[in-house]
């Protein structure tokens, strides 16, 4: 089959593309033709070198843990799903790859409403799955002011759609150019980095200019950018924080939600959820810039460089 790959670790240019025997669906699995697939940071690391996991990685390595594409192969043990239909989900997470090619194996998945675009549904799965815990895990719900540092790239994107779908009010922080695309998301931009706990405050107060400005109830940190200390400050209490990439936070009292791909236990929920709320026009998945397979290389350092806004996404066809 075809498929992206890289033989050793280094910059997007060791990316190129093979042919490489295909996977089949294990128990429990299935195996897609995809369509699409997403370029997430685990994607990057590993092919950096940096990931502490690359030592668990066999080369050549196909990049990519999110797609999305036509089911064709039904693993033992799997019901509710057969050949034809179609799907998106992540690949096993101890693999940490396989998503950018012609054929992947899928361990989650949900059906993909008809009207998602491919795009969308391949780059979608561990941003959903993330940012769902993450909320689940601070409580989101109706009414509630979160804040979402880093909400402009792609797991904060998602996170700020899905807490607005659950009725909640989201500022969200990213850089001045990105602030037009937070707010067609539905969030309060505010402009991150140092004096931000002054900025929270300084926004007006009144709820039909940013409903839930001047109180924030809980906040989201994805970035890591060494915010915590203003997040503490800003809800009141460490307890009213997560942090998904600054491990100095249990520190702090901060909660961290490792996540799904480092095998934390918890509900795999979030792909059917966003499904649902997809068809019911409550929520997409915001993609910045669509690359062909073959232009994979291009694909990470885009991922790679900022302003970012929403997922980057690869699709099969050129
Ligand atoms: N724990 C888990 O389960 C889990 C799962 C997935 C991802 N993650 C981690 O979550 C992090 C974000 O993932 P992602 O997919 O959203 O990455 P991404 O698409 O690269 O987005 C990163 C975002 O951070 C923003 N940012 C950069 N510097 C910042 C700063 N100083 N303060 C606030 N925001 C800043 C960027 O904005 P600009 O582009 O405008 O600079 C961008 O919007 C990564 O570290 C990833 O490893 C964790």
């Amino acid at each position: 089959m075809f498929a992206v790959q890289f033989d050793r670790f280094g910059p997007p240019e060791v990316l190129t593309t093979g042919r490489f025997p295909e996977p089949h669906a294990g128990p429990g699995q299935v195996r897609i033709r995809v369509e699409a697939a997403g370029v997430a940071p685990v994607d990057l690391a590993l092919r950096s070198g940096r990931s502490p996991s690359r030592d668990r990685i066999p080369l050549p390595h196909i990049p990519g843990v999110d797609a999305a594409g036509v089911i064709d192969e039904v693993g033992a043990g799997v019901t509710g799903f057969a050949a034809g239909e179609e799907v998106f989900g992540t690949v096993d997470v101890a693999r940490l790859g396989g998503a950018s090619a012609e054929f992947a194996v899928l361990s989650f998945w949900a059906a993909k409403p008809p009207a998602m675009p491919w795009a969308q549904a391949g780059a979608a799965g561990t941003s959903v799955e993330t940012a769902t815990r993450a909320l689940d895990r601070l409580g989101v719900r109706a009414g509630v002011t979160l804040l979402v540092d880093g909400a402009a790239g792609g797991v904060g994107s998602v996170a700020v759609r899905l807490a607005i779908a659950r009725g909640a009010h989201v500022i969200g922080t990213a850089r001045p150019e990105s602030h037009a695309f937070l707010a067609e998301l539905g969030a309060v931009p505010v402009a991150y980095g140092p004096g931000l706990a002054d900025r929270v405050r300084a926004l007006a107060p009144a709820p039909a200019v940013a409903p839930g400005a001047g109180r924030v109830d809980l906040a989201l940190d994805v970035a890591g950018a060494g915010s915590l200390p203003e997040l503490i400050a800003i809800t009141g209490t460490p307890a009213a924080v997560l942090t998904l990439a600054d491990f100095g936070g249990p520190e702090l009292g901060v909660g961290l939600s490792r996540g799904e791909l480092a095998g934390e236990p918890g509900g795999r929920h979030g792909l059917a959820l966003a499904a649902a709320l997809s068809e019911q026009r409550r929520f997409h998945v915001p993609v910045q810039e669509v690359f062909p397979m073959t232009r994979a290389a291009e694909a990470h350092a885009a991922a790679a460089r900022g302003p970012r806004r929403g997922k980057i996404a690869l699709i099969r066809h050129p």
